[in-house]
């Protein structure tokens, strides 16, 4: 999500897609990705949560290497009625939500290259396809998506992108949730990053807190490293229920103005399952 061109490159749709052309990726691309599948895929099970941990099913293909997205949409059409859908690179939100409300994931097609295997500035196939599909095969996350985007088309129209981009931020792409008497993981972000599964659940450095969608409104995030402050939601469910059941306009009215949280705040009424030390980014700001 971000600022870009309002009108489709060349060669793109109306809607900003383009073919996901499978056959041109090469033998590197395609072990580029069976790389990363195996690396994140065995080190998940018992951090992320088990509903991510059985979406990856959704992505075993008939073939090795990249997911072909006309056989990915097909799967995903059968359990949620989701498709995937190839973009040539960001888009704009009133273009991201429109798709999202419509059951449409627009993905990258590029996949990083073995200089960017942990760090990359734009997400890939990698992020995009391993890190958001697996859960849009859970009918509920799936709902939630759907929700989003709906909300968002609405936020446009009041001037309250900024502050939605922020519940996506702390959901879909750094979430935690809370199972059993676990944290584990399940947004995006986190998952296909394997420095983060590890640091997001066992350094000390980071907050982690309830979800409050008030208080996350006022919370910047980080775009450039690992994130200081973690929310963690009881359930998908409950998740999917706050966001269809907040009426956002007069939340966005009650917003406007109000300053920011520091990114590192902790609040009296906050939940707290971990008040972070903040070592590691502090030591980050230091170098
Ligand atoms: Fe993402």
């Amino acid at each position: 999500m971000s600022h870009i061109a309002s009108s489709p490159p060349e060669g793109a749709a109306a809607d900003w897609t383009v073919p996901q052309d499978w056959q041109a990726y090469t033998a590197a691309e395609h072990a580029m990705w069976d790389h990363l599948f195996e690396r994140q895929s065995k080190m998940l099970p018992g951090r992320a949560v088990d509903e991510f941990i059985n979406g990856l099913d959704v992505l075993r293909m008939s073939k090795p290497g990249i997911p072909d997205f006309a056989e990915l949409s097909d799967r995903l059409m059968k359990a949620t009625g989701w498709q995937v859908v190839a973009v040539p690179g960001l888009v704009p939100d009133r273009v991201f939500f429109e798709h999202l409300a419509n059951r449409r994931f627009v993905a990258g097609r590029f996949i990083r290259t073995p200089e960017q295997l942990d760090y990359l500035e734009e997400p890939d196939i990698f992020h995009d396809v391993f890190g958001h599909v697996p859960l849009l095969a859970n009918p509920v996350f799936a709902d939630y998506m759907q929700a989003y985007g709906e909300g968002g088309l609405r936020a446009d129209g009041l001037g309250a992108i900024n502050r939605l981009a922020r519940l996506y931020w702390y959901t879909v792409e750094f979430g935690l949730i809370r199972q059993g008497d676990r944290l584990k993981l399940y947004g995006a972000g986190i998952v296909s990053s394997h420095g983060e599964s590890i640091f997001a659940l066992n350094d000390p450095s980071p907050n982690r807190l309830g979800f409050d969608l008030k208080r996350l409104m006022r919370t910047p995030y980080r775009i450039d490293d690992y994130q200081q402050t973690y929310f963690v939601i009881d359930s998908f469910e409950d998740l999917l229920k706050q966001t269809v059941e907040t009426d956002f306009a007069p939340l966005y009215h009650e917003l406007e103005g109000a300053p920011d949280h520091a990114i590192t705040t902790v609040l009296p009424q906050d939940a707290v399952f971990t008040q972070g030390t903040q070592a590691y980014a502090n030591a980050k700001a230091r170098a």
